[in-house]
Order: C-alpha cells, then sequence, then structure tokens
C-alpha cells in the first residue's frame, strides 16, 4: 500500500474569509496554516483534523484553476491530497497502473511539500493529489 494517510480534502471557495469564518462557528476550528501559491493562483487556508487538513482553496487570480472551476462547477470539493513516502515512486505506479497524469513529474506543492497532480479522467472522477511531505 502506497498511501500513508489522507493527506487534504481541498474544497474550492468564493471567499477565502467568510469560508475560514463559518468552519470557526461551525466547527470551533482554527487556521493552522496559510498561504498563498502564486503559481498555482490559489490562496489556502489549513485547518488540521488529526494528521490531515482540510484546505479550504479560493483562486487569486482569473486564469487560476480554482478560478475556472468555481465558474464552471460552484463552490465545492475541488480534489482529495493522498499521502506518500515517495510522491515520484506513487506517480509511476498510478501511471503504469493507466492513470492519466497532470503533472509528468513531481513539483513543489504548500508547506513544503512535493505534489504531483492525476486527472479525475481514468481516476474515477476525482482530480487526485499524491502528497509528499
Ligand atoms: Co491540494
Amino acid at each position: 500500500m502506497i498511501l500513508t494517510e489522507i493527506d487534504h480534502i481541498a474544497i474550492a471557495v468564493h471567499d477565502l474569509e467568510a469560508a475560514i469564518a463559518y468552519y470557526k462557528d461551525a466547527f470551533g476550528a482554527d487556521v493552522h496554516h496559510r498561504e498563498i501559491v502564486e503559481s498555482d493562483g490559489v490562496e489556502e487556508a489549513l485547518i488540521k483534523v488529526a494528521d490531515s487538513y482540510i484546505q479550504l482553496t479560493a483562486a487569486t487570480n482569473e486564469d487560476s484553476p480554482i478560478a475556472k472551476f468555481l465558474s464552471k462547477r460552484g463552490e465545492g470539493l475541488h480534489h482529495i491530497g493522498y499521502r506518500v513516502d515517495d510522491c515520484s515512486k506513487a506517480l509511476a505506479e498510478m501511471i503504469k497502473a493507466g492513470a492519466k497524469p497532470i503533472d509528468e513529474a513531481p513539483r513543489p506543492g504548500s508547506r513544503g511539500t512535493t505534489v504531483a497532480f492525476i486527472h479525475p479522467k481514468g481516476s474515477f472522477g476525482t482530480l487526485i493529489e499524491l502528497v509528499q511531505e
């Protein structure tokens, strides 16, 4: 088994502050980490749940994949991050199993992680992110 943890569940939102306030009111949740990833056009707020995260994600510009997702599908579940020990190895195994990679090779993600995205087509409709801490 290559997966070691559900790293995060990413939820696309229009208004990051409103989503953070809602999670605080509803769950008493505090933001554990916040980051703008300019290369991906996203701003994230991570809420820690045990050893996993809820990742509230908003777009920082109109060309952002999150902006496109929001205009097409509206707010909601965007992708699931699966934690792995070795992103490169996990990506190779997934490709061998028929997955369609978005990233041909692992690249830097938020929190200093190494990540690779897999297209939902070929993965039963779920955008998958492999996350190596
Ligand atoms: Co993610």
